[in-house]
């Protein structure tokens, strides 16, 4: 018998998928619209948007009038994630080829400009006495993804980065958005400043948790429904957590084996499952456990002061408990 919660839960996953099944029209040149279309409806666990709804529904705003704003969110996120597979190389998203191994690299380039249009289009429909704060907010939020995805590029590069380095990356690639996300479902509502920082607090944490666990299962997820191809960051030489902790603890021939992730091009695909051996060994991949663990709580700590977050709090633990 699931949690009550989390029937509503998937009720509201459910609004946001049907709303983005119909959302993009039909237009021409076709592979503009198809692509916008086929990344819109491909799946996706739709964490953003249900983080609006459900605290919109905390300060007392009917889910109806906030639907808009939880699409643009994840319209929002869907543009990143095309952009970020050009980026990151990545061939595999939510189980299907990349936009740009379907349809190229400028297709991919303009799909996403189109999301993010359709984000703001979205945006706009709300009807609220705090739509220009709201707007504002998302702005900063498009920068600070931008900030964030420059510096996990520019982390490829360099070999002196440290977790602090790391973690504020983070709170810019991840972070920001479930922080937006949450806080303009507040800004719907009836939510003080108080309120809103703490929600902003909430998104921090929960980004940090989100991520390192992104992270730990780019590496070990074995479900096909991870949906994207094992082991990618260790090729691509991403200072994930998981790396950085292992070049900190592992010594001699270990650490050697390790560095020339970091000096190099990153690592050959046929040694990953090695890598994945050695880091649990090390006990790299508890530790990465641990951390999803710390910021989890951290972040249904920060939900204590606000009201009726029950529902918040059960999605929290549901992302914490993801084996997939
Ligand atoms: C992937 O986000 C990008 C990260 C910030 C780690 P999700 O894991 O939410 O991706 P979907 O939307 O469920 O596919
Ligand atoms: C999240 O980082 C990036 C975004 C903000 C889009 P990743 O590059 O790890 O995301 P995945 O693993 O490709 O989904
Ligand atoms: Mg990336
Ligand atoms: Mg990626
Ligand atoms: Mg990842």
């Amino acid at each position: 018998m699931p949690h009550s919660h989390d029937v509503h839960i998937a009720a509201l996953r459910q609004r946001v998928t049907e709303a983005l099944a119909i959302i993009v029209p039909d237009g021409k040149p076709a592979e503009l619209y198809d692509s916008a279309r086929y990344c819109l409806t491909g799946g996706g666990k739709r964490i953003r948007p249900i983080l609006t709804l459900l605290s919109a529904e905390a300060f007392g705003v009917d889910t109806d009038n906030v639907l808009p704003a939880a699409l643009a969110m994840e319209i929002f996120h869907t543009f990143t994630l095309v952009h970020d597979d050009i980026m990151d190389h990545a061939d595999t998203r939510r189980g299907r080829p990349t936009v740009h191994t379907v349809w190229g690299g400028d297709t991919a380039v303009l799909c996403g400009d189109f999301l993010l249009g359709l984000a703001y289009g979205q945006l706009s429909k709300l009807r609220s006495a705090r739509i220009g704060r709201m707007v504002q907010t998302f702005s900063d939020t498009v920068s600070r993804l931008c900030e964030g995805q420059a510096l996990d590029k520019i982390f490829e590069e360099r070999r002196d980065v440290s977790v602090a380095d790391y973690m504020g990356m983070v709170d810019r690639k991840t972070g920001a958005l479930l922080q937006v996300a949450l806080e303009i479902g507040g800004l719907a509502g009836s939510a003080a400043d108080e309120d809103l920082l703490a929600l902003r607090r909430v998104g921090r944490e929960l980004g940090r948790a989100f991520q390192i666990q992104d992270d730990l299962l780019d590496l070990v997820a074995k479900d096909t429904r991870w949906g994207k191809r094992i082991g990618g960051d260790l090729v691509e030489g991403k200072k994930t957590l998981l790396l950085l902790e292992t070049l900190r603890i592992a010594e001699g021939n270990e650490h050697a084996w390790f560095a020339r992730i970091v000096e190099g091009n990153g690592l050959p695909p046929e040694d990953i499952p090695e890598a994945r051996e050695r880091m649990e060994r090390l006990g790299v991949l508890e530790m990465a456990r641990a951390a999803i663990d710390h910021h989890s709580d951290a972040a249904v700590q920060a939900l204590v002061a606000l009201p009726g977050t029950d529902a918040l709090e059960q999605l929290i633990r549901n992302m914490q408990a993801r084996a997939h």
